[in-house]
């Protein structure tokens, strides 16, 4: 039965209470903001999964004193209990799971008509769209790899006209949420779809990015024998000196029961991979795009398609084979599951408020182009994320920083 209004205002409240309870990074930044007040008179747009943790971030910039607005970054990923909770703050939020392509645009547009002084963008949608319209920014922020890869693509033909800042590459974002964040969210999604079992079974990872080892090394510790997949030599050799074994995917495709595509490109899997692939095997990608597996080739190969589970579209190939396909080879993580554990989204989530507040005072500052996180930031969310787990350090002593300096003067 759907949620009448109020009960899913209070459902969405109790899930975004206990993901802020979760998230002490954060929090304590809402606590700064709410007496600094950094974005007083500004239009924040946020274009991102919009779920309990993206809740919190939004209700944080709020107490700064922004206006903000948040649109969905995918069709998909919208946690409907979570949309009403953040209305009833005064949030203008639009967006609704399984929301079709004209809304996802609608939201987009929504998102420009607001007027933002700050963009912040999760897959570079709102960029792009901002900057085919000629609006301009102070400035924007990306967090994830694909979102990157197009806006230097954008700051390469000269197309980008404001500093936009890569929050995925800080190295508080990169090596927790896209390792341990995709490792454990991708494989809540696939449970939640399935029910199944990853012990025992073939598993294949298409892509050893810092994602891609996140999910390879979760599936080995649930007793998959994992195959990987690569273009890059480098990062090829990484995996086999990890222990996993490497195989072009046409070979590795004959030995999956799952493959988990995660490289951000097109086209992994297609109509080639489906002629030779095993009896059975399940299809998932926690890749940003819907672009990894051909589902066109895979449909157009298939004598007989149907939903078996709600995650869960079954293709039977003309010799009887079939292939199992997980959240409409969209981003399996969010779709079936529920995206990045809170602790590791309160790392990225404090690194997108705080680079948010780095725009609005040092932004104009800034030269149009792609800006690293500046250190002290990602040095600050390090600092509170071992004071959030009770962790202490040791600190260099007088002498051993003379030591340490003496080399960097080469004397
Ligand atoms: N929750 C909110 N945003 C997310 C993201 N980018 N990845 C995974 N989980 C998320």
């Amino acid at each position: 039965m759907a949620d009448s209004g109020t009960e899913a205002v209070d459902r969405g409240m109790d899930k975004i209470g206990w993901a802020r309870a979760h998230m002490d990074i954060l929090e304590g930044i809402r606590a700064r903001f709410k007496k600094e007040l950094p974005f007083r008179g500004k239009t924040l747009s946020l274009v991102l999964h919009v779920e309990a943790k993206t809740a919190a971030l939004a209700l944080a910039l709020k107490a700064g004193g922004a206006d903000v607005h948040l649109a969905a970054s995918n069709p998909l990923t919208t946690d409907d209990q979570v949309v009403a909770g953040l209305l009833s703050q005064g949030i203008d939020t639009l967006a609704k799971k399984g929301e079709s392509a004209q809304d996802y645009q609608h939201g987009i547009d929504a998102m420009l008509a607001a007027d933002p002084d700050i963009i912040i963008d999760d897959g570079a949608d709102l960029v792009a769209a901002a900057l085919q319209r000629g609006r301009t920014v102070i400035g924007s922020t990306e967090e994830t790899t694909t979102g990157v890869v197009r806006l230097r693509a954008m700051e390469k033909d000269g197309k980008l006209r404001w500093p936009a800042i890569d929050v995925n590459d800080a190295t508080m974002k990169h090596l927790f949420d896209n390792r341990y964040g995709t490792g454990q969210s991708t494989l809540d999604g696939i449970f939640t779809a399935t029910n199944l079992t990853i012990a025992g079974r073939t598993a294949v990872v298409a892509g050893y990015g810092w994602c891609g080892k996140g999910v390879a090394s979760r599936l080995r510790g649930l007793g998959a024998e994992v195959i990987v997949t690569e273009v890059d030599p480098a990062k090829a050799v990484e995996a086999r000196l990890e222990g996993f074994r490497v195989l072009p995917m046409l070979d590795a495709v004959k030995e999956a029961d799952l493959i988990v595509t995660v490289t951000g490109c097109l086209d992994v899997l297609t109509r080639k991979h489906f002629a030779v692939m095993k009896d059975g095997c399940l299809l998932a990608n926690s890749g940003h795009f819907d672009v990894e597996v051909n589902t066109k080739d895979l449909a157009r190969l298939a004598v007989r398609h149907r939903k078996v589970r709600p995650m869960v579209e079954e293709f039977t190939f003309r010799d009887g084979r079939k292939a199992y396909l997980l959240a409409e080879g969209r981003l399996v993580n969010l779709s079936a599951g529920q995206g990045h554990p809170v602790e590791i989204m309160d790392m990225s989530f404090a690194l997108q408020a705080l680079s948010a507040e780095y725009l609005v005072t040092s932004g104009k500052k800034l030269k149009p182009g792609v800006h690293a996180v500046p250190q002290e930031l990602d040095d600050q969310v390090a600092s509170a994320a071992l004071q959030a787990r009770g962790i202490k350090i040791d600190r260099l002593s007088e002498t051993q920083k003379r030591y340490l300096s003496s080399w960097q003067e080469g004397t």
